[in-house]
Parts: structure tokens; C-alpha cells; sequence
């Protein structure tokens, strides 16, 4: 399997994402990105090589895209594009959709940092409008995601570990679940 995270640089959450999804099926880890931190986390060198496309890996694109990153997108089952809750954010969201679609047929969006009773109705349907891709998971913004990178574990390690962390990270939880479950349904077209 391959995933693509990919969006531009500034914190939407697309390390967050390609770590938690990463471990959940227990990928390798590829960044471009030389601020890059998935090395850190998981102990491996993470340096992306255009040469060698490997299977089994997740691909953390941070912002610069090149000529040669079609090459992994066109291999990606999947390629996931995490935005904020913000129009001011969407205009390079969907010039990364409308890229990325050229090469992969399946893309999910990610509303990332959602905050109880935002509403991204417009959000969703402006994205949808300019890009013609209809899936996407809403991702609550959630401590635990800092407190599963700051333990280098993943969210569903992490709330595996005691039973209060079950209740903790039940809602952040069941978001990256739901992400599983759309990665899911990409697999089976
Ligand atoms: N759902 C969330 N809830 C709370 N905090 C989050 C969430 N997603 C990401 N964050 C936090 O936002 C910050 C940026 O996230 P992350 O590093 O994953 O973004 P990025 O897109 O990889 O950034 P960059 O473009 O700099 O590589 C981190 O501190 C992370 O813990
Ligand atoms: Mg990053």
C-alpha cells in the first residue's frame, strides 16, 4: 500500500496524519521535507528517493512539490489532503487536490483542527465545487495528537495504553477510525 499526505507548508496536520495512519498499518515513512520530523519519530531514515518508490510506505509531502513527485502520487492508493477550517486556507487546498487528482483517482480530503460548533458546511462545499471530490473526514482538534507525537505512539497505541486513555481519546479517536474507514473503501476501487 501507498499513501500520500500531502499539502502546503504551515501545520495543517499533515505529519500528524501520515504518523498515526503510518503506524496503523505499519508503513515505512517518506518525507521531502528537510524540517521534516517523521525520522524522529520513528527512528528510520525517512529521506523520500525518487529512484526507489517503495510499497508499503507513506509519503509526507510538506508543501514543495517537484517534477518528480507525480511519480509517487501515480503509485498512491490513496492520497490524503489535510486542510484547516478556513477559506483562507482553501485556495491551496484545492490547487493541491486538483494536482494530486491528475495522478490518483483517490483522493480524500481532511478537515483538520475542528472545533465543536464551527460551521464547514461552506468550507466543504466550496472544496467539493472546485475540485469535484466528494470524500472527506473531519478531524477534531484534539490534545491528543500532540500527546501521541510528544509519546512517539500513535493515537491508537495510545489510547490502547490504560483505560482512562480510552475515554480521553475516544472522540479524536473514532475521527482517525473514520479516516481508516474512507482509506478502506479506496483500497476496495
Ligand atoms: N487534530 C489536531 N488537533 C490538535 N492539534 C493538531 C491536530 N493536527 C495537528 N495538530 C498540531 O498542529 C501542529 C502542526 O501539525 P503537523 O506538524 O502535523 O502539520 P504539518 O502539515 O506536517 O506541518 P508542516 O507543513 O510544518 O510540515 C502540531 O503541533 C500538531 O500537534
Ligand atoms: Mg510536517
Amino acid at each position: 500500500m501507498i499513501i500520500s499526505v500531502m499539502n502546503y507548508k504551515g501545520g495543517v496536520g499533515k505529519t500528524s496524519i501520515s504518523w498515526n495512519l503510518g503506524c496503523f498499518y505499519n508503513l515505512s515513512f517518506r518525507e521531502n521535507d528537510p524540517y521534516g520530523s517523521l525520522d524522529l519519530l520513528s527512528g528510520t531514515n525517512t529521506t523520500l528517493n525518487y529512484s526507489n518508490i517503495e510499497n508499503n510506505c507513506i509519503y509526507d509531502f510538506a508543501g514543495f512539490t517537484d517534477e518528480l513527485t507525480y511519480k509517487v502520487l501515480e503509485k498512491s492508493d490513496v492520497v490524503i489532503v489535510p486542510t484547516l477550517n478556513s477559506l483562507l486556507d482553501v485556495k491551496n487546498t484545492i490547487n493541491t487536490i486538483n494536482y494530486a487528482k491528475k495522478y490518483c483517482k483517490n483522493i480524500i480530503f481532511v478537515i483538520n483542527r475542528y472545533k465543536n460548533g464551527s460551521d464547514i458546511t461552506e468550507l466543504v462545499d466550496f472544496i467539493k465545487k472546485h475540485t469535484g471530490i466528494n470524500q472527506y473526514v473531519v478531524i477534531n482538534d484534539s490534545k491528543g495528537v500532540l500527546n501521541a507525537i510528544n509519546s512517539k505512539k500513535s493515537i491508537f497505541a495510545l489510547s490502547e495504553e490504560k483505560n482512562l486513555n480510552k475515554h480521553t481519546y475516544k472522540s479524536i479517536l473514532e475521527c482517525f477510525n473514520k479516516l481508516i474507514r474512507k482509506v478502506e473503501e479506496c483500497l476496495k476501487n
